[in-house]
């Protein structure tokens, strides 16, 4: 599928991607900002990019119906395992700009750290239009890499990213922006070791283990983009 966005953390370590997870926004600050702009208690929610599955459960506990939609097929059919034990949630081994569902089909969709990076997602953006109900909304969760100690560590690791492209890109799409703090916090220096080792290069890892010889977590500004129907 061309328009796959190759993943390496999740991809090859889906394990350590899963710790990633368990650490990530323990405090549910981006499911509160989410809530408050639309509730899916009883909606049919569209999770893309939905990797192995990690969200779907979480959904489900409130959502009439839940569809992961993941193009790479390892990762889809550990979601796929992960949830088969859930009637209102089903897996497509699928990419955003190509959902195999009828027009006005989702309440809600969320997209977190996938495929929704700014320019180039335009085919994505055009098929959330056909499979969104009037009246709902769509959220994409991504790096805010202007603040924060772990947005200092992303622009050292990636100096060509430019903040300001993607958030013009996102306003001329007339998306919304909320700022989020939250944070990564493991349950062992391993955890946190194994998690930057994923989403680093190793000269960047080791910098930033060494920069922070006893952290177990990190303070983490993200950007929650959202759009009603
Ligand atoms: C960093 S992972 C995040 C997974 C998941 N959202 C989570 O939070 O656990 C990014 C995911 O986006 C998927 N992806 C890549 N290209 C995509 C596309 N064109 N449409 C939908 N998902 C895509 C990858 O295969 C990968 O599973």
């Amino acid at each position: 599928m061309s328009e796959t966005i190759p993943s390496p953390n999740i991809w090859e370590t889906p394990d350590v991607y899963e710790i990633e997870n368990r650490g990530v926004d323990r405090t549910h600050v981006i499911e509160d900002a989410m809530r408050s702009v639309l509730d899916w208690t009883g909606g049919d929610v569209l999770d893309i990019g939905c990797g192995t599955g990690f969200h779907l459960p979480h959904f489900a506990q409130d959502a009439r119906s839940v569809v992961g939609v993941e193009p790479h097929p390892p990762l889809a059919s550990l979601a796929a395992e992960r949830t088969s034990d859930m009637p209102s949630v089903s897996v497509r081994e699928e990419g955003a700009a190509s959902i195999g569902v009828p027009d006005g089909s989702f309440d809600v969709a969320h997209a977190r750290w996938a495929y929704f990076f700014g320019p180039g997602c335009e085919p994505g953006l055009a098929e959330l239009e056909r499979v969104m109900r009037r009246g709902g909304a769509a959220f994409v969760i991504d790096n805010d890499a202007t603040r924060s100690t772990f947005g200092q560590w992303f622009r050292r690791a990636l100096p060509s990213y430019d903040p300001r492209a993607v958030e013009r890109f996102w306003e001329r799409q007339g998306w919304q922006r909320e700022r989020l703090d939250i944070r990564w916090d493991f349950d062992s220096r391993e955890d946190f070791e194994a998690v930057v080792g994923i989403e680093f290069a190793p000269e960047h890892a080791d910098l930033i283990l060494a920069e922070h010889p006893d952290a177990t977590g990190v303070d983490y500004a993200v950007n929650l983009w959202h759009r009603r129907y």
